[in-house]
């Protein structure tokens, strides 16, 4: 079955290579005859270090290994800047574009644009709601929020904390992941508050996951609670880092659990030094790879089977989920192990104790 399938795609190029070099270029047949050349959105470079640091760096790898063309650039958060780029990449003949949006509105225009042009589309990381892309590839981002809620409870009852007020620095609002996040941790934890067992403390949205507005955000959070916030659901390493920096002025560092997500270098450094609860780690290795194999797929003409899919509004949207993993001080290791950052990043002069004490060797 496989090798059918192998053969007759081997043959379409063929076939269409022969077309594209007579100057024949209509039609699907010729659509399915182009080389690959894959174009990628990145969104900014300071929501999240994974960006820049993971994210290009694997899918460089992936079409590397593939020997395919690529261009992979930043929005840098700009939204005007975005569309420019796929203009850019369109003229420029990418068969297949890769976005993270920065909203579902401007992803969807891209999208579609792209689509009129015959371009392929896959929505990397953030769905875009109401877009058009042919397939979404991401982590399972519900069990992310449902990790980040059940770590905060368990670092918690490490603590001994007893009708604790809990804080939420949520993400982006309009990231759809944001969403899905907060619906994960809600399921954990506001059960404990419809029990009484935890306080709802403050909550705010972060807009567009700016670092620096959310310790001015956090800090607010902090005044308006009187000082007792005793646990901070923060949706990536990025908040959590800046709810961090607000609790050492306060002397508060160590004593009230953070959670995080992205096992970024400062996220791991935070947990190893005993000031965030835990980070939820997403091999964004296997998130580049699959995203790189099934825009191959597309610009050879081929449809792949995901074996599952996401709804957005009607729409069934061909998938690829990962699973995500909870990372606590022990566990730290792991991610080094698995070559997502390395133990010199982590490891730096003023963790090198912490290291040690977490069995990095
Ligand atoms: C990603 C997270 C990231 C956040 C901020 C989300 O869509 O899934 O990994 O931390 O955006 O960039």
């Amino acid at each position: 079955m496989r090798k059918g399938i192998l053969t007759i795609a081997a043959v379409g190029l063929l076939t269409t290579g022969g077309l594209t070099a007579c100057g024949d270029d209509s039609g699907d047949k010729a659509a399915s005859a182009k080389t690959p050349k894959i174009g990628v959105i990145l969104p900014d470079s300071k929501s999240s270090a994974r960006w820049e640091t993971a994210d290009r760096r694997f899918l460089e790898e992936a079409f590397k290994a593939a020997g395919v063309q690529y261009d992979i650039q930043n929005a840098q958060n700009d939204k005007t800047a975005f569309q420019t780029i796929a203009d850019q990449m369109i003229t420029g003949g990418v068969t297949a574009l890769m976005i993270v949006n920065l909203d579902s509105g401007t992803g969807k225009a891209v999208l579609d644009k792209a689509k009129s042009q015959g371009v392929a589309t896959i929505d990397y990381d953030r769905l875009t709601l109401g877009g058009s892309a042919q397939y979404y590839v991401s982590f399972d981002n519900e069990t992310v929020g449902k990790l980040q809620g059940e770590g905060l409870a368990k670092c918690l009852t490490e603590k001994g904390a007893k009708n604790p007020v809990v804080a939420y620095l949520n993400g982006s609002p309009t990231d759809n992941n944001a969403t899905l996040f907060k619906a994960g941790y809600d399921s954990v934890l506001k059960p404990k508050f419809d029990a009484k067992e935890y306080v709802k403390g403050p909550e705010d949205a972060v807009p567009a996951w700016d670092n620096t507005q959310a310790a001015t955000i956090f800090e607010q959070q902090l005044t308006k609670a009187n000082g007792k916030i005793d646990g901070v659901l923060a949706a990536n390493d990025g908040l959590g880092n800046a709810a961090i920096s607000i609790l050492k002025k306060n002397k508060l560092n160590g004593k009230v659990p953070v959670t995080g997500q992205d096992a970024s270098t400062e996220g791991l450094q935070n947990i190893l030094a005993g000031d965030q609860c835990m980070t939820v780690y997403k091999a964004v290795r296997e998130e580049a790879k699959a995203a790189s194999d099934l825009a191959i797929a597309l610009a050879k003409g081929e449809k792949k089977d995901t074996g599952q899919t996401v709804k957005d509004g009607d729409r069934d949207v061909p998938s690829v989920l990962l699973t995500p993993k909870a990372i606590y001080k022990e566990s730290v290791k792991d991610v080094i192990a698995d070559g997502y950052v390395t133990k010199e990043e982590v490891c730096t002069a003023a963790y090198t104790k912490f290291c040690a004490e977490a069995g990095i060797s």
